[in-house]
């Protein structure tokens, strides 16, 4: 979690450090700070929140230095509460550090320090970083030696840039776990840092990401890196994506583009007769009876999705795993399993440690991401691109509907590479791939529907999604959303489950958003949504044909497919959880205590 930047150059240092944190502010918002250096002396700023509370705060303070270089922080709070003193840079006697990650021998190393004489003014586990440098300089009287015991002394995952009063012209860095970028600024003497692209882009076109392991020293001059385990690469341009176009929400917007992104998911990935990949090699899939998936929240729920997907159109054995739970439960493996990790950001911690123990184990390893360049796409043995853009919005929408595309072709893919998919079959299935970016262009009147509806369920003592086969997981997501922009509790559930349990819950105050697809099941989830009218549960039904028990009713177009049904109850389920958020007045794009990217465990 967390975002850096850093910048040595002739240009306004606080300036472009702003404009880099503001680039990343979806990777947390409980605080912010930067500190900057001129000639030997350091200013800080730091500031709760937001942000422009940052910026107010800079703007506020009459200093009128120019600084030649500074490190800068966004944090999401993993160690200590979000307060000003916990807020990065982390001071020691004469140096700062800025830090993504978690240090998890930092008890250890605190006490240690502690015992030594230092003394620390936070609760974070950063901290001990600027503290064992200066320890190791005052002892060594070399900067560089310091920071390489530094690092040595160091567990856990840290992505570091570190300024000292001792050494002024330098930023030292180091990667290990998080993600970090350094790049050649596009004027001459100038270096920056960030922990993605965005920032970046525009200010420089030759960057290097670093893999971990890799650190290294930062002047005007140049950079001079520890090890040769490192190459350049070449930066995307267009920061187009980045925009809101118009739109309220960075999340509307997603919303919006969700046609045209798969449209582009599926370029060049499908002709008249089958699927292609070119990123994938014939023997990836070669000897494999079993797949298995990893990843976390909403990428989760498209690898729930895909599991049906796989086990009705390509005939594999297909299961699921939440990857924190996978991480720790000694799980049986076999070569014979190929491993797919989903990741919109590339970098959740958790799944990418579940795709580093799959390869351990010898398994052949896939990821679908949305992030080229990030650490699981470096990770595994091949990759599929979801070619989402960026996603700012910290509420998932584009990446999880370009994932399940990508998933729902993989699993023809797999049917026609062994054989077991008819061609008629696939010749439906595939029509019906083309007709998706159609069913995901949204009707003013569905939106125009959820507004209305928002002012309806805003109270309630909560509410039930429910469906069935794949509508189960996309009831999962319907929740997911609703619960983390409106703060309001909602459970997702095979409609099928009610009766054992759940349903004691019913009642005019418990609110029931049932997924009624006309080509699934719709019998079965009929019976199950009559049984809750029954007890006065308040429902919603989303569907295209009209169900007379419901009180509301979100009518989606008649299509043959269901996976079209699926996509038209996805744009429902995501307008709604916006519009109940936008109507109590919630943050729709930074939704308090979560963060774009969680890159700690
Ligand atoms: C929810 C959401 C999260 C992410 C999860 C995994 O809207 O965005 O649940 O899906 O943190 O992130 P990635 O896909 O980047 O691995």
């Amino acid at each position: 979690m967390c975002g850096i930047v850093g910048y040595i150059g002739k240009n306004n240092t606080t300036k472009i450090l702003l404009d880099g944190l503001k680039e990343l502010e979806y990777r947390g918002y409980d605080s912010a700070g930067i500190a900057v250096l001129n000639k030997d002396k350091i200013d800080v700023f730091k500031a709760l929140g937001k942000l422009h509370n940052l910026e107010e705060r800079i703007n506020n303070t009459t200093t009128q230095d120019s600084y030649e270089l500074g490190i800068g922080h966004t944090r999401w709070a993993t160690h200590g509460q979000p307060t000003e003193l916990n807020a990065h840079p982390h001071l020691g006697e004469y140096s700062y550090v800025v830090h993504n990650g978690i240090i998890e021998n930092y008890k250890e190393l605190k006490e240690e320090l502690t015992a030594l004489g230092h003394k620390f003014v936070s609760q974070t586990d950063t901290e001990v970083i600027v503290h064992l440098f200066e320890n190791y300089n005052n002892k060594l009287n070399d900067t560089t030696k310091a920071f390489h015991s530094t690092i040595d002394r160091l567990e856990g995952a840290f992505s570091i840039l570190l300024i000292t009063k001792a050494d002024p012209t330098k930023i030292f860095f180091f990667k290990h776990g998080s993600p970090l970028i350094v790049a050649n600024g596009n004027e001459k003497e100038e270096v920056l840092f960030s922990s993605s692209d965005a920032p970046l882009i525009g200010l420089a076109s030759d960057v290097v990401y670093l893999e971990d392991g890799v650190g290294g020293i930062a002047t005007a001059k140049g950079i001079e890196f520890f090890n040769d385990n490192y190459s350049w690469s070449t930066l995307p341009t267009s920061k187009q994506f980045a925009q809101k176009d118009g739109f309220r929400f960075f999340m509307e917007k997603e919303i919006y583009e969700q046609s045209d992104v798969v449209g582009d998911c599926m370029l060049g990935r499908l002709n008249d007769e089958e699927i292609l990949f070119d990123e994938i090699d014939k023997s990836l899939i070669e000897g494999i009876n079993e797949i298995k998936i990893c990843a976390c929240g909403t990428s989760y729920h498209s690898g729930l999705t895909a599991s049906y997907l796989f086990e009705r159109l390509s005939k594999v054995k297909c299961n699921v795993e939440i990857a924190s739970e996978f991480r720790y439960k000694d799980p049986l493996l076999t070569k014979d399993t190929l491993f797919i990790v989903i990741s919109q950001s590339g970098e959740t911690a958790d799944t990418l440690e579940a795709l580093k123990m799959a390869k351990a184990a010898g398994l052949k390893s896939l990821v679908v991401c949305n992030v080229d360049n990030s650490s699981m796409t470096r990770t595994a043995d091949a990759t599929i691109l979801t070619r989402a853009g960026i996603e700012k919005g910290v509420a998932s929408t584009k990446a999880f509907t370009t994932q399940t595309v990508v998933l729902w072709m993989l699993a023809l893919y797999f049917g026609k590479a062994k054989n077991v998919l008819q061609s008629d079959k696939l010749q439906n299935e595939l029509k019906a791939l083309r007709e998706v970016p159609k069913s995901l262009i949204i009707d003013d009147k569905i939106h125009e529907k959820t507004k209305r509806l928002s002012k309806r369920y805003l109270h309630g003592h909560g509410f039930f999604f429910i469906g069935r086969d794949v509508f189960f997981p996309l009831a999962l997501e319907g929740a997911l959303k609703l619960k983390e922009i409106s703060y309001l509790h909602a459970e997702g559930y095979p409609a099928g489950e009610m009766k054992h349990g759940p349903i004691a819950l019913a009642d005019p105050e418990l609110f029931t958003i049932a997924l009624m697809p006309e080509n699934l099941l719709y019998d079965k989830i009929k019976s199950n949504v009559e049984e809750l009218s029954a007890r006065d549960s308040t429902i919603c039904s989303i569907s295209p044909l009209k169900f007379d028990l419901s009180d509301d009713f979100i009518k989606t177009k008649k299509t043959d497919h269901y996976m079209l049904e699926f996509f038209e109850m996805l744009i429902a389920l995501q307008l709604l959880s916006m519009e109940i958020s936008v109507r109590l007045g919630n943050d729709v794009d930074m939704p308090r205590n979560l963060a774009k990217s969680v890159t700690v465990e």
